[in-house]
């Protein structure tokens, strides 16, 4: 029973304070409910409004490519220096520790793989990633792709359908099919299509004119690593599209099949989180290397 006596009138209220109101740090999300917003600040850092997504769902294509065939090998070790964790339910549940308490940006299309033709996806059950205490669930779009564009909007729409019955923030993934142009034309409209059909976030590629795509896309674009590269060569990647605007980077094989996978994640996230230039961010490569 509640105690009913010494109840002790308040007498602080800050009368000669104004009580301030809250803007949200993040482009386009002012207008979010309050547990999307909180999932939004698990993965972009508050400090800088960044991130660094680590992307370790290839297999779920590809299987066991390079890089990724002991998941507990190569990627528990460095996933400590990531933001925010994007991979599969599979691979998350069986191989990545609860208690690393990151992040979970969910995969949450499956169905097809580069044996036959991809994107004929079907979305998850957003249950399965509430169970998961998924901080945002990712699905690809294939703009421009005949056979699949309507299938992938479609899983998009409802899966945003879903995000904003349980406040889940939705990552819309921009993908590149080998007859699509990867121009700025190409993605900032695949950008903006993932934006106007609900995305609360967008990955998509670097590419020459990507102010545009961040300029004509309302809510946070991070971008992907793409094939792997010579590390100074990703780094300078990061370096740019942060520059260009973007939010960050949710990078998979330019890390994780780099020689020195945990030197090269603190190198990308010193250009990400503090604006480090890319030479400087090698040479911060270089040396976390050595000390390995
Ligand atoms: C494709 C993805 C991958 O996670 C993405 O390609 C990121 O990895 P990488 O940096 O290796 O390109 O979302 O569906």
């Amino acid at each position: 029973m509640a105690d009913l006596d010494d109840i002790r009138d308040g007498k602080n209220f800050g009368l000669d304070q104004e009580v301030k109101s809250q803007g949200f740090y993040l482009k386009g999300c002012n207008n979010m409910g309050w547990g999307m917003k909180e999932r939004m600040s698990r993965i972009f850092r508050p400090d800088s409004g960044k991130t660094v997504m680590l992307a370790f769902d290839h297999g779920f294509i590809m299987g066991p490519t390079s890089g990724l065939e002991r998941i507990d090998l190569t990627i528990v070790p460095i996933a400590k220096y990531a933001d925010c964790l994007m991979g599969t339910r599979g691979i998350i549940r069986t191989s990545i520790p609860a208690e690393l308490s990151k992040p979970i940006c969910l995969r949450s299309d499956a169905g097809t793989s580069i044996l036959t033709e991809l994107n004929h996806n079907v979305i998850i059950d957003v249950e399965d990633a509430i169970r998961m205490n998924a901080s945002a669930m990712a699905i690809m779009v294939t703009a421009g792709d005949p056979a699949t564009e309507a299938k992938t909007f479609a899983n998009l729409y409802n899966l945003v359908d879903a995000g904003q019955k349980y406040g889940i923030p939705v990552m819309g993934v921009t993908a590149v099919g080998k007859d699509m142009a990867r121009d700025a034309r190409y993605f900032g409209l695949a950008s903006r299509m993932c934006a106007e059909n609900g995305a609360n976030i967008v990955k998509t590629y670097f590419c020459e004119g990507f102010e545009q795509i961040v300029a004509s896309c309302p809510v946070p674009i991070v971008i992907a690593g793409g094939k792997k590269l010579p590390e100074l060569e990703a780094l300078e990647l990061a370096y740019n599209a942060i520059q260009a605007g973007a939010a960050g980077v949710d990078m998979g094989r330019n890390v994780f099949q780099s020689d020195h996978p945990a030197a090269m994640i603190q190198a990308v996230a010193s250009v990400v989180h503090d604006g480090e230039k890319p030479d400087k961010a090698y040479d911060l490569y270089q040396t976390l290397k050595s000390q390995l």
